[in-house]
């Protein structure tokens, strides 16, 4: 039996990615399932947390027992995420936000007759709210986690993003063709603040997510 040992614990966790509107029929997104996140989301519930999902374009069905917010853009979410994290202890990053959007909205389709080459697209940035949550926390004991998916040089570049998201701890996996986006397994080492590095061999995303928690748990007041 599962030990109930997020009990009394809010936790908000973040899924899928976002998209970014250029017009009315296309977007710029990515390719998360969201899987990961639904599986932290479910793993908590069934340790006792009061979860708070924030869901980003998945196709996957609301889990029981969490509270879900449904959201498309990495500014909803931004705004999702601030609101939800006021009263959390935790906060997970699991969703993949699209660091650019189109800098304008074309309210009718983008036609290729008006179109030069290359079509002119521009992108602003978006806010990292990784970065911002984990500077400027609304609790001080507040854990904060973020995901980094890399392709190369995992380990290094995973360091210099923890140093550079504030976060206590991320969760650093390997991507490709074949690996981690839409699998039902991942594989990741976990990088903590305080130097800790915590393997985690390729197995169900239920897995790694109690890993994720259990570490959380080390850091919780
Ligand atoms: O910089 P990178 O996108 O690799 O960082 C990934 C982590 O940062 C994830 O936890 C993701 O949810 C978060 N992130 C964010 N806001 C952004 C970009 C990424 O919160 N604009």
């Amino acid at each position: 039996a599962t030990v109930p040992d997020l009990a009394g614990r809010r936790v908000v966790v973040t899924a899928g990615g976002t998209r970014e509107p250029l017009d009315p029929v296309r977007y710029l997104g990515n390719r998360s399932s969201g899987k990961q996140g639904y599986a932290l989301a479910r793993t908590a519930a069934a340790r006792g947390a009061r979860v708070t999902l924030i869901e980003a374009n998945t196709q996957l069905p609301d889990p029981a027992g969490v509270d879900m917010v449904h959201i498309g853009t990495a500014i909803q979410l931004r705004e999702a995420v601030l609101k939800a994290a006021a009263d959390a202890d935790v906060v997970v990053m699991a969703a993949a936000v699209a660091d650019f959007r189109p800098s304008e909205y074309a309210t009718g389709k983008i036609k290729k007759k008006d179109g030069r080459e290359p079509a002119p697209i521009s992108l602003v940035r978006n806010p990292d709210i990784l970065a911002e949550l984990s500077a400027d926390r609304p609790r001080a004991d507040q854990v904060v986690v973020g995901f980094a998916a890399e392709t190369d040089d995992v380990l290094a570049n995973g360091r210099e993003k923890l140093r550079r998201k504030g976060c206590d701890l991320l969760v650093v996996n390997e991507v490709g063709e074949r690996r981690t986006f839409g699998a039902e397994e991942n594989e990741a080492v976990v990088l903590a603040a305080d130097g800790g590095e915590t393997p985690v061999p390729y197995g169900p995303k239920e897995a790694l997510a109690d890993t994720v928690w259990d570490l959380v748990l080390q850091r919780l007041g």
